[in-house]
């Protein structure tokens, strides 16, 4: 999710810094935005030059005090609580502007609870970009009860006039508008698959060829990341204690073995080197 944040707001113009956890996560990261870069080129949506100077406005460290001068964040790290919140509980001490938006790309943590972190939680607000980022052209903004108008206002300058996308505001409840429904509905495909009542490849092909979406549901959690969408459920259980957010055994089982989905190059399917 970071590296499509990062190149869509290179596109829009801006200046980027991003921040990694290692040199290898870095290189990985300019990767993604290369290739991602590159297919828009092949595609004709890019010409070369224009790619470059994208590529051009990126930066990476390996330090979050490199984001002191910056005037909008998105934190866009592993989906758990507490290091998001130790995140933030950092950056409200790096960042140097008061005007500075602090936004976290959480797919189902309240944002007050991140928003509590720091001594400015009016400037905390959920910006909850869609993947892949450069295509999906939706965002959720998300206000904390703390949440100030005027960042709701900016964020929806952002999403619109420079990056061109749409937003939908929600509430501050786990999981926002898409993936209190999108969340249960991938879950019981999985429980489909995993009581034996079709292939993967049935239940995708059922979804696509039977209900109109264009990828099937096991597809569609190999793309989000088999972890991420469990830590996401996770949350969403906690919250909602309804039971179509329960993780299922074979999820848990997947991520043991290391089979996370298309990062990994294996989930419900199969997928050449990443
Ligand atoms: N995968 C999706 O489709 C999707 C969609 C919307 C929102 N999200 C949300 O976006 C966030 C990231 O999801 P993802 O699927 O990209 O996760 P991921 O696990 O694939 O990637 C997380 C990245 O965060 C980095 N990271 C971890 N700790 C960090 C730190 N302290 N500082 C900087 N970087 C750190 C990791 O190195 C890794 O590159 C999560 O909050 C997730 O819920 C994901």
């Amino acid at each position: 999710m970071g590296a499509g944040i990062i190149e869509v707001f290179a596109r829009s113009g801006r200046v980027v810094q991003a921040v990694e956890t290692s040199e290898s996560a870095i290189r990985a990261g300019h990767r993604r935005v290369e290739s991602s870069l590159g297919r828009a080129v092949s595609g004709g949506k890019l010409s070369t030059t224009e790619a470059e100077s994208i590529l051009d406005r990126v930066s990476f460290a390996t330090e979050l005090e490199s984001l002191a001068d910056c005037e909008v964040i998105v934190e866009a790290a592993t989906e758990d609580p507490e290091l998001k919140t130790d995140l933030f509980t950092r950056l409200d001490k790096i960042v140097t502007s008061e005007t500075a938006i602090l936004s976290t790309n959480t797919s189902s943590i309240p944002i007050i609870q991140i928003a509590r972190a720091t001594v400015r939680p009016e400037m905390v607000v959920g910006l909850h970009f869609f993947s892949p980022v450069p295509v999906m052209p939706l965002v959720e903004i998300v206000r904390s009860l703390m949440t100030s108008d005027s960042v709701v206002r900016r964020c929806k300058d952002l999403v619109t006039v420079e990056m061109n996308k749409e937003f939908i505001v929600a509430e501050d409840r786990a999981g926002f508008v898409v993936n209190i429904l999108l969340v249960p509905y991938l879950l019981s495909a999985v429980r489909l698959f995993e009581a034996g009542h079709a292939s993967a490849a049935d239940i995708d092909k059922g979804m696509r060829l039977g209900a109109g979406h264009p990828v099937g549901p096991l597809a569609v959690l190999d793309y989000i990341g088999i972890d991420t969408l469990a830590k996401a459920a996770d949350v969403l259980y906690s919250e909602y204690r309804d039971p179509s957010f329960s993780v299922p055994q074979l999820l848990r089982r997947m991520i043991d073995a290391g089979h996370t989905g298309q990062k990994s190059g294996r989930g419900f399917f199969e997928y050449g080197a990443t």
